[in-house]
């Protein structure tokens, strides 16, 4: 049995004054559910949302960190950092950081490693551009970030979640088909039964990311291989991400 988890990527949104109203209410309407959430504000609001989130069923992640240790690294963050502050999770190789800032498998990778090793747990993204689907390189492509990424981080259920973004899906409004994201994470499985065992690949989470909804979430999540969602723009709106949760709170998966 694999808990579903739903996060939430708030990127570069709010500031710290908006973000304590918001999340004191989605304190209040949090569901009664034990699924895993997690939230990832700015590296602004991380002390005062966990501050807020203390005690509650709600975790925190950054929404990246940098690969080295600490020195002299202008305005990067660092692991240590982080894990100080009292955040669990951190999102790695998300496809904004992919293409924004020229993050390469063998980078995330580093990040992943410093990661595990200051106790937190890598959400890695993975996904395929629209050019690469239409030539039929998803698969390969997803292979590639995976094999590379991961390559001597720990793949174990408790200490590594998988996120799948097609980027073509993220803020479009285009979301994959629940089939369409049933094959690529029945394939990111297989790829990570490559990389540990059998039994561990099964105890990853893998998340489906990219224009995640109340009303599209369901049918998503109803898939075997599809353990939760990674949510974007919707998890900017309490009763939407609220209703997220809630839906996943419902599928046995
Ligand atoms: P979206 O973003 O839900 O707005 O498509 C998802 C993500 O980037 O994680």
């Amino acid at each position: 049995m694999r808990k579903p988890i739903i996060a939430g990527n708030w990127k570069m949104n709010t500031t710290v004054s908006e973000a304590i109203p918001f999340t004191e209410t989605l304190i209040k309407s949090y569901p009664n559910t034990d699924i895993e959430t997690i939230i990832a504000p700015p590296f602004t609001h991380l002390s005062t949302i966990l501050a807020l989130t203390k005690n509650t069923p709600i975790y925190c992640a950054a929404q990246t960190l940098s690969e080295s240790k600490d020195g002299a690294y202008t305005g990067d963050i660092s692991a240590n950092m982080i894990h100080d502050l009292g955040c669990s999770h951190v999102i790695i190789g998300h496809s904004e950081r992919r293409a924004y800032h020229n993050e390469t498998n063998e980078l995330l990778n580093k990040k992943c490693l410093i990661a595990q090793k200051t106790n937190l747990i890598p959400l890695y993204c993975v996904g395929e551009t629209e050019s690469q689907r239409d030539n039929n390189s998803t698969l390969e492509v997803i292979k590639t970030q995976l094999i590379t990424g991961l390559n001597n981080v720990t793949i174990t259920g408790k200490k590594l979640i998988i996120a799948y973004e097609p980027v073509w899906a993220i803020g479009t409004g285009k979301v994959a088909t629940p089939e369409q994201a049933q094959e690529v994470h029945a394939h990111i499985r297989n790829v990570l039964t490559t990389l540990s065992t059998n039994e561990e690949a099964e105890n990853i989470r893998i998340l489906y990311g990219g224009s995640v909804k109340p009303e599209n979430s369901q049918s998503l999540l109803e898939k075997p291989d599809v353990d939760g969602a990674l949510v974007g723009g919707a998890c900017l709106n309490v009763n939407s991400f609220c209703d997220i949760i809630k839906t996943a709170s419902t599928i046995n998966v």
